[in-house]
């Protein structure tokens, strides 16, 4: 199906700009109108003779040209477009758009436009994890900027992350998925979470575990990307906050489950955080001190509510399937199959955290998907890839039992 929307392409100065004239190919492939605005850094990386060729389009480049105004302007530019894209958007023009800037051509165009936008980020990892950018990446996101990407892995400067813009023809898809509105997972919400949880000691100590929150994180992306509306409720990670997601950081399992159940009613459970299971009986309200030749505090512990059995118990409003995770150490398959059923949970994805297997914190994943009609092993994959086939399996779940 032709899509056939007039597309402002905005291309900034990253490496990844050598990838847009295929990125033109792609979105004109399927019908529709592209029309470019090289920034002064994209200049740097694609030529403007290369995006006109592609396009069939003239190029726009200069703020104040004379001949460009004349016979566009800034104002019609951004106005006869049916919607902005960024790609690749830079750390700085994220920035600038964050804080409302307008100083070159795309910015002004940005600013005068009414029009949805769209960014496609790239650059480097630690320039993508910084909190000013995941601050201005977040305030873009409140007012409805949808966020593309990044992806994970090897980047032009020789490191690996988080940065990698996302290839044009995903790129492309996920325009025409847009300009559809019928992504597979849209109108259903889903509730996920993430992390480790922390239990307080006293005021400096406290009960955690080694749990990154990379799976969960990635679960949520996915399941947004397929328009389901998503709520990541997570204990503390260093995992930037997924595009399009509502986060809600939180720090102890009870603060876990108030801002779960908050978060109802919703579709979908997936409870992927390394929830504690225990808490302190009573927690300090002062340092606990260590005293010369005294014996060491003996902690009193107290069990913690279990998080998932509580969001699957069968009572009105139960969400439609619950997911749950599992991690084992010895006979995985058995002590899974039988916490899938202890939980009343729908399925449960089982994995391997004995130290050997290097789950925790790793980039990979090797699960076993366990549901009532039995397991299915699958490949150990990326935990990005491991969200992405879940989320698919959630499609065909709601495509039978809708
Ligand atoms: O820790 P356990 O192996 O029991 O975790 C199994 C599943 O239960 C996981 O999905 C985990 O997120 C969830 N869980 C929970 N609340 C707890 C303990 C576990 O939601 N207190």
């Amino acid at each position: 199906m032709l899509a056939g929307k007039r597309i402002l392409l905005i291309v900034t100065g990253g490496i990844a700009a050598y990838k847009c004239p295929e990125l033109v190919r792609r979105l004109r492939e399927q019908g529709n109108q592209v029309r470019c605005l090289l920034t002064a850094g994209g200049a740097q990386f694609v030529t403007a003779l290369a995006l006109q060729s592609v396009s069939e389009e003239k190029v726009y480049q200069d703020l104040f040209s004379l001949t460009d105004e004349n016979e566009m302007g800034h104002i019609r530019l951004s106005r006869e477009a049916d919607v902005i894209l960024v790609a690749p958007a830079t750390a700085n023009i994220i920035s600038k758009m964050a804080n409302g800037q307008a100083d070159d051509l795309a910015t002004t165009a940005l600013l005068a436009s009414d029009k949805p936008v769209l960014i496609a980020p790239a650059m480097n990892h630690r320039m993508w994890d910084h909190p000013a950018t995941q601050a201005n990446l977040a305030t873009l996101r409140a007012r409805g900027v949808e966020i593309i990407g990044p992806d994970d892995g090897a980047m032009a400067c020789g490191e690996f992350g988080m940065g990698r813009m996302r290839e044009p023809l995903q790129i492309a898809e996920t325009l025409a998925r847009y300009f559809a509105g019928d992504l597979p997972l849209t109108g259903k919400r889903a509730l996920v979470t993430s992390g480790p949880t922390f239990e307080a000691i006293d005021p400096v100590r406290f009960i955690g575990n080694r749990s990154s929150g990379k799976q969960g994180h990635a679960i949520a992306r996915a399941l947004a990307t397929l328009g389901c509306a998503t709520t990541l409720v997570s204990g503390p990670t260093r995992q930037p906050d997924p595009g399009g997601v509502g986060v809600v950081a939180v720090e102890s399992a009870r603060e876990m489950l108030a801002a779960c159940e908050a978060a109802l009613p919703v579709d979908i459970v997936v409870c992927a955080a390394a929830v504690s299971d225990w808490r302190m009986d009573q927690q300090e309200n002062s340092k606990i001190k260590k005293t010369a030749g005294g014996a060491p505090p003996r902690l009193a512990l107290t069990e913690n509510p279990d998080i998932l059995a509580t969001l699957a118990k069968a009572r009105a409003g139960r969400p439609q399937l619950v997911v749950g995770f599992a991690a084992e150490t010895d006979d995985v398959i058995v002590n899974a199959t039988a916490k899938r059923q202890r939980k009343n949970c729908d399925w449960i994805l089982a994995n391997d955290v004995s130290t050997a297997s290097g789950v925790f914190d790793g980039p990979t994943n090797q699960v076993h998907f366990i549901t009532q009609l039995g397991t299915e092993t699958w490949p150990e994959m990326s935990k990005d890839a491991v969200g992405e086939t879940l989320a698919h399996r959630i499609v065909k779940h709601f495509q039978v039992q809708p």
